[in-house]
């Protein structure tokens, strides 16, 4: 008997890290091989702060797309304390689609990220009114706070105020982890969508610690409960037009992951949407996918859907353990093992 097939409308990786140097020589094929475009995080260092980084850096994204490859790089600012709101005049107009801002400390090179929302005011007022999406990483970064709670208390302490004060600014709330983010989503306005990895429909925290420290499967925000799981996925193919694909893919070499403070980063890019597949065939739900990965996202962002296509197979495929990357070592999540689906 033939393999199930599905056809859909190219997707777009709408949260995705690609480094940079020699490195997007690894990475960008990854993405470009399944995806037309791809929000790209300006978590480098020094941090993408300026509309002219961030077009230097899509200059050296697109010198890396394979020939015959389309690949569109959508380029995003970081935010810092000291971001002038003029430079968001300035971005847009670039063609820069949104904002980034990071908790200073949340996550991997947020140092330069904002340390109080308040100072930042005169920014997201400037986003608002040019139409500049704010991208959020959505965790308080308290110490006091437990890891695993600092999420849903951002909701409460951050995101809710934020909200309240910009009723006019489109807020991704970027890799949502819990329930209480995707119930949260599920009955905010038309202003407030999230994007979904698919390491956090795929695991559950228990992940994290089978068989001893399994480091390939901590990111940031950590993997939760199976009941957090659970409502993830339920958003994910429930046909809510605010939940859409970012798989957060974020390359570090293994031996940063496998070390004694090892990096947190899940590398998904290379088999994004297989594994995508497997998690919504899975769920009963593969009708949904299209809209997920192709749909919601462009229509969010205000963009064109994308008019070529990809094409899935139900067919089992073995992962490659590990890609050159640098001079270094590059492991994808569930390396080494078989995904029941596969790129036609
Ligand atoms: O796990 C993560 N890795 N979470 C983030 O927020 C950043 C990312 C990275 O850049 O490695
Ligand atoms: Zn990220």
């Amino acid at each position: 008997m033939a393999p199930l097939t599905l056809t859909i409308t190219r997707p777009d990786d709408w949260h995705l890290h690609l480094r940079d140097g020699s490195a997007l020589n690894t990475v960008v094929p990854h993405t470009a091989s399944q995806f037309a475009r791809a929000i790209v995080m300006p978590n480098l260092k020094p941090p993408v702060t300026t509309a002219a980084l961030a077009l230097e850096y899509q200059q050296r994204i697109l010198d890396a797309v394979p020939a015959g490859m389309q690949f569109e790089p959508l380029m995003t600012l970081y935010l810092t304390d000291n971001i002038n709101p003029a430079e968001i005049a300035i971005a847009k107009a670039a063609g820069v689609v949104a904002a980034k801002l990071y908790p200073a400390g949340a996550t991997t090179n947020s140092d330069a990220g904002v340390t109080d929302i308040k100072k930042i005011y005169p920014v997201l007022e400037a986003m608002q009114k040019h139409g500049m999406l704010l991208l959020v990483h959505g965790e308080v970064t308290n110490q006091d706070i437990d890891l695993f709670d600092r999420e849903a208390v951002f909701i409460d302490q951050h995101l809710e105020p934020l909200r309240r004060d910009f009723p006019g600014l489109k807020i991704v709330f970027e890799h949502i982890t819990t329930q209480e983010a995707a119930q949260y989503v599920q009955e905010a306005n038309e202003n407030l969508a999230a994007t979904l990895t698919v390491h956090h429909l795929m695991f559950n925290r228990n992940a994290i610690f089978t068989g001893g420290i399994r480091p390939h499967y901590y990111c940031l925000p950590v993997l939760k409960r199976e009941k957090h799981r659970l409502a993830l996925l339920q958003a994910a193919t429930s046909g809510d037009a605010r939940f859409f694909l970012g798989t957060d893919s974020a390359p570090h070499a293994a031996q940063l992951k496998e070390h004694s403070s090892g990096c947190a980063g899940c590398y998904t890019a290379p088999a994004a949407m297989a594994m995508y597949a497997q998690v919504f065939a899975n769920a009963g739900a593969l009708h949904q996918l299209e809209a997920f990965a192709s749909f919601n996202g462009a229509d969010f962002y205000g963009l064109a859907r994308n008019r070529s296509t990809l094409t899935l197979v139900q067919e089992d495929e073995m992962q490659p353990e590990s890609y050159p990357y640098a001079d270094a070592q590059l492991k994808p999540l569930l390396g080494g093992q078989t995904l029941s689906w596969r790129l036609a």
